[in-house]
C-alpha cells in the first residue's frame, strides 16, 4: 500500500524525533504542508549560556533534518531540500516515490539503535576502516573529521579541563546544566540518570561532568584505545552549523553500523576561548563545530536505556 506523502513525511519528522541533540533539548519543530515539510528551531529549548550564538541548536537540528530525510526514503519517497539562509532552517519536498530497498530499510533500524555511550570504551582501537567510513561520512555533506594524533589529544585533553572548569565555576551554566540534566525526566527531553556514569570513567580527555552521577556503570579500565576527532568545515554560520549536524548523524549511523561508538563532547566549542584554540590546532583550516570521542562498542554488554523523546504532538503540526 502506497502512504500519502503528507503522511509519509509526517512518519519522516517523527523518525527524526530519534535525533541526538545537546543536553537532549530536542530543539526542533516541523509543520507539514502537503508535499513538503520545514524545519524550524525552538529557541525556547536553546541553551542560552551554553549555545548563546545557537551553533548546538542548529546543529542539533541538522542532524533531526538527516534523520528525517532517512525516514522519508524508507517511507519510498526520495526527499529534495532547500536550505533557505533564514527561518524556516530547512524545507524537505517529498518528490518521487519509490520502494525502499533493503539498504534504505538498515539506516531506518539504525536510527532506532544509535546512542549516547558514555561508558568507557573496549580495549579494542577503532580500525582504520572505520576511521575512514566515518571521514567519508562526514565529507559526504561538506564537512571535515580530523583525527587527532597523539600530541593533539593531550593539548585536547588540557582545553577540555579548562573549558570544563569554566563551566563549572560559571553559576548560570551549572544552572542551566542542572535544568536539563539529571533525575528520571518524565517530561521528555534531557538527559536522565540512566545515561549518565554512576563515577566519570578514567579517561585522558575529560567527559562532560554534568555534575550528578548517574546509574549508569561506567565499567572497568582506562578507556586507552579511544579515538579523539575534531568535526569542523569551511563556515560559521547557521548554515555550515546545519550541514555539520547532518554530517554528524550520517557518521554516527555508519559508526553504529560498523560497531563504533561516538561520544560528543561540545563543552570546548561552547566557549570562545577554547574554540579559538580548538581552531588553532587544526592549523586554522576551518572553524571546529564539535569534538567527538570514537571507540568501538562493548559487544558484551549492552548500552544505556535509550533517553525519553517529546511527544510527537509537541515537535510536528500538520498544516494540510
Ligand atoms: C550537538 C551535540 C552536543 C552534545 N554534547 C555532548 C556533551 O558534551 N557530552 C555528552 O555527554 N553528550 C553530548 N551530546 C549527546 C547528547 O546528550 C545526546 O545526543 C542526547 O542526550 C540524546 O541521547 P541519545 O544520543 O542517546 O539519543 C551531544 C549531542 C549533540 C547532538
Amino acid at each position: 500500500m502506497t502512504v500519502s506523502v503528507t503522511d509519509a513525511l509526517a512518519a519522516a519528522a517523527d523518525a527524526a524525533r530519534l535525533a541526538p541533540s545537546v543536553h537532549n533539548t530536542q530543539p526542533w519543530r516541523w509543520v507539514v504542508h502537503g508535499d513538503r515539510m520545514e524545519l524550524f528551531a525552538v529557541p525556547d529549548r536553546q541553551l542560552r549560556e551554553q549555545d548563546p550564538d545557537g551553533r548546538l541548536m542548529v546543529l542539533s537540528c541538522g542532524a533531526a533534518l538527516h534523520h528525517a530525510l532517512v525516514g522519508l526514503a524508507a517511507e519510498g519517497w526520495t526527499g529534495r531540500v532547500e536550505r533557505p539562509a533564514a527561518e524556516p532552517l530547512a524545507v524537505v519536498y517529498a518528490e518521487k516515490h519509490e520502494p525502499a530497498d533493503p539498504h534504505t530499510m538498515q539506516r531506518m533500524q539504525l536510527l532506532r539503535v544509535r546512542h549516547t555511550d558514555r561508558r568507557a570504551v573496549s580495549e579494542e582501537p577503532v580500525a582504520s576502516e572505520v576511521r575512514q567510513a566515518l571521514v567519508d561520512a562526514a565529507r559526504a555533506h561538506g564537512a571535515q573529521l580530523h583525527v587527532l594524533d597523539r600530541d593533539q589529544v593531550l593539548q585536547l585533553a588540557v582545553m577540555i579541563e579548562h573549558s570544563g572548569a569554566a563551566e563549572q565555576q560559571d553559576e548560570r551554566m551549572r544552572a542551566e546544566t542542572a535544568t536539563w540534566v539529571g533525575g528520571a525526566r518524565p517530561e521528555g527531553t534531557g538527559v536522565p540518570d540512566a545515561a549518565i556514569p554512576s563515577e566519570l570513567p578514567l579517561t585522558t580527555v575529560a567527559e562532560r561532568d554534568f555534575g550528578v552521577a548517574g546509574t549508569l556503570s561506567a565499567g572497568p579500565g582506562h578507556d586507552n584505545a579511544a579515538a579523539y576527532a575534531v568535526l569542523y568545515g569551511d563556515g560559521d554560520e547557521p548554515m555550515d552549523w546545519l550541514a555539520a549536524g547532518e554530517a554528524l548523524s550520517e557518521l554516527w549511523l555508519s559508526a553504529t553500523a560498523l560497531g563504533a561508538a561516538v561520544l560528543p563532547l561540545s563543552s570546548p566549542v561552547e566557549l570562545d576561548f577554547s574554540r579559538q584554540a580548538l581552531r588553532r590546532m587544526l592549523g586554522d583550516v576551518g572553524y571546529p563545530y564539535l569534538v567527538l570521542r570514537l571507540g568501538t562498542s562493548d559487544p558484551d554488554h549492552a548500552g544505556p536505556p535509550h533517553t525519553p523523546r517529546l511527544p510527537a504532538e509537541e515537535v510536528i503540526e500538520i498544516a494540510g
